[in-house]
């Protein structure tokens, strides 16, 4: 059985990239942050469905505890899967974080979403990749804020930016053990992130999509789960925005 590590797999876009990719008869390590229940529970989904998973805590904004978690990620593999090497990785876990003009913006939210955002996977993916399989795929999430300058969130569009860069760099770098590394950039995502979207924000956003409505969490973790596959084997160093056609 193959593995995925899903971060951020407890709520949202994660929780259904968690599922599908379980769906497709991949074995899942999901991780959650604060909401240990709702990590637990999609684990326990997964299993009721028949599939394999294990939910573990995990917080992208604290680096010194990446060798204990990497361990606890050996264990798992170990115990559960029976295996020393996991297949893919999504760096899904991300925050919305301070929002407000680059005049506004202090040192203090500016190194949330730096931690978070963007040092979280990069070090992570740094930590996991000597237990990744050759022939591994790594997904990053971006944001179509890393294209699009919207107001009053230049840092949390600028870190996307950031990751697509690593993702390219990574894929260059490790191409000689065949992981490839690819980032999915969805457009606005019907989810609690950042606190929701109100009704006119949804329906600005609809009024600006091709296909007519802003996404669910569906929209974004079916396709997800569908790069996670060897369909997918010669997609690399990417960057994919799926919006269902916002602003074109
Ligand atoms: N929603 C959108 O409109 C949208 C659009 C484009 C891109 N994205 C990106 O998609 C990804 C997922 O967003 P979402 O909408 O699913 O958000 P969400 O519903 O708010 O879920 C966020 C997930 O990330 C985890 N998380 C938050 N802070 C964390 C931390 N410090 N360490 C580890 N995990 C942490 C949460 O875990 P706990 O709940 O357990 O704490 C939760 O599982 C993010 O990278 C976001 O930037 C979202």
């Amino acid at each position: 059985m193959k593995v995925a590590i899903i971060t951020g797999g407890s709520r949202g876009i994660g929780k259904s990239i968690a599922l599908n990719t379980a769906k497709r008869g991949v074995g899942v390590i999901l991780t959650y942050n604060n909401n240990r229940e709702e990590g637990l529970a999609v684990a326990n989904e997964i299993k009721k469905n028949g599939g394999k998973a294990v939910a573990l805590q995990w917080d992208s904004s604290k680096v010194a505890s990446f060798g204990d978690f990497t361990a606890q990620v050996k264990e798992s593999l170990k115990d559960e899967f029976g295996k020393e090497t996991f297949d893919f990785l999504v760096n899904n876990a991300g925050i919305s974080g301070q929002r407000g003009s680059i005049l506004e913006t202090t040192e203090e939210g500016f190194d949330e979403l730096v931690n978070v955002n963007l040092k979280g996977p990069y070090f992570l993916t740094q930590k996991l990749v000597p237990l990744m399989a050759d022939g591994g795929h790594i997904i990053n999430i971006s944001s179509g804020l890393a294209r699009f300058a919207f107001p009053n969130v230049a840092v949390y569009g600028a870190l996307k930016s950031a990751l697509e860069g690593f993702t390219r760099y990574f894929a260059k770098e490790f191409a000689d053990r065949k992981i490839r590394a690819n980032s999915v950039a969805p457009g606005a995502v019907d989810t609690e992130f950042g606190g929701g979207k109100d009704s006119n924000v949804k329906k600005h956003i609809s009024e600006m999509t091709a296909l007519g409505k802003m996404a669910e969490a569906e929209d974004i973790g079916l396709f997800v789960a569908s790069l996670l596959t060897d369909d997918s084997r010669f997609l690399n160093a990417q960057r994919i925005e799926l919006s269902g056609g916002f602003f074109i």
